[in-house]
């Protein structure tokens, strides 16, 4: 199931605690549900964060799959939880933090694309860094060429460029894609089952704006012709939808706003 062509599998992993992974599947897969995408999020994390945000959506709401990924106390069995269903367009897997050895390896091994959510912070970068260097630039993980993003999470509005984090990326030779402010809208979100593209358009404008480069990301990395195919055919479909229509075509407009 794992090796169908059209699944393309978003791994947001940091070892470090509380830089967003959960906040960055969460809001991935909305957007991937409400462009009518087969959207499946993986929890890794025995705390089950993502799986407790789903348990919250309205039913009404764009669907999302969940698949509980944990191996149960004391044993390496997982439940029949996991199952994926292979129709999923977009499989986000959210990591634990501080995850190692045969379940990280599992992960990197389905990974088709990496995003890494960082908290700009001397101690987080410096733990990031670890984990960069000695996991994903491994020769191993390079000859697989997996794109990786790195996605500057919980920026201060009074700090929006943080130098070390400029000198950390230049280092590694590594590109920042999108950058998310610390904003009250992410928490809300997580609170209520929404993801940012499912909220009040007039509340989450900026935070919107701010996560399209990463959506973007990760659709060009499914495969342009389904990403274009897809667009095209949401526009459409929501045509018996007006509240849909203006809220995906201002979403839209907004990539072209710099
Ligand atoms: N950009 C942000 N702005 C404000 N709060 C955020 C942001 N990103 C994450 N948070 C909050 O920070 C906490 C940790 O984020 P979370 O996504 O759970 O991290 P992780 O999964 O890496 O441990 C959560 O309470 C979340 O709502
Ligand atoms: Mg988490």
């Amino acid at each position: 199931m794992w090796t169908l062509k059209k699944m393309n599998t978003t791994l947001i992993v940091n070892p470090k605690g509380g830089s967003g992974k959960t906040t960055v599947a969460i809001n991935l897969a909305s957007y991937f549900a409400a462009t009518r995408a087969a959207t499946t999020i993986m929890d890794y994390d025995p705390q089950g964060s993502s799986l407790n945000w789903l348990a919250l959506r309205a039913p009404q709401a764009p669907p999302i799959r969940g698949a509980n990924a944990t191996r149960q106390k004391g044993t390496r069995l997982r439940s029949m939880a996991m199952y994926v269903p292979p129709e999923t367009e977009q499989l986000i897997i959210d990591a634990p933090a501080a995850c190692c050895g045969v379940a990280l390896q599992e992960m990197l091994e389905r990974a088709k694309c990496i995003v890494i959510p960082l908290v700009p912070s001397a101690i987080d970068i410096h733990a990031t860094g670890r984990f960069i260097k000695e996991v994903l630039l491994t020769a191993k993980m390079r000859s697989r060429n997996v794109p990786v993003a790195i996605v500057a999470n919980k920026v201060r509005r009074s700090m929006p460029a943080y130098r070390p984090l400029e000198h950390f990326l230049e280092s590694l030779e590594l590109e920042l894609t999108a950058r998310l402010i610390d904003s009250d809208v992410y928490v809300k979100a997580a609170e209520t089952g929404l993801g940012l593209f499912e909220m009040d358009l007039a509340l989450s404008v900026a935070e919107r704006k701010q996560f399209m480069p990463l959506a973007e990301w990760v659709e060009g990395n499914s495969g342009s012709a389904l990403g274009a195919r897809r667009a095209e055919h949401q526009l459409v479909r929501s045509l018996d939808e007006p509240g849909r229509v203006v809220e995906l075509t201002a979403l839209r407009q907004q990539r072209l706003v710099k």
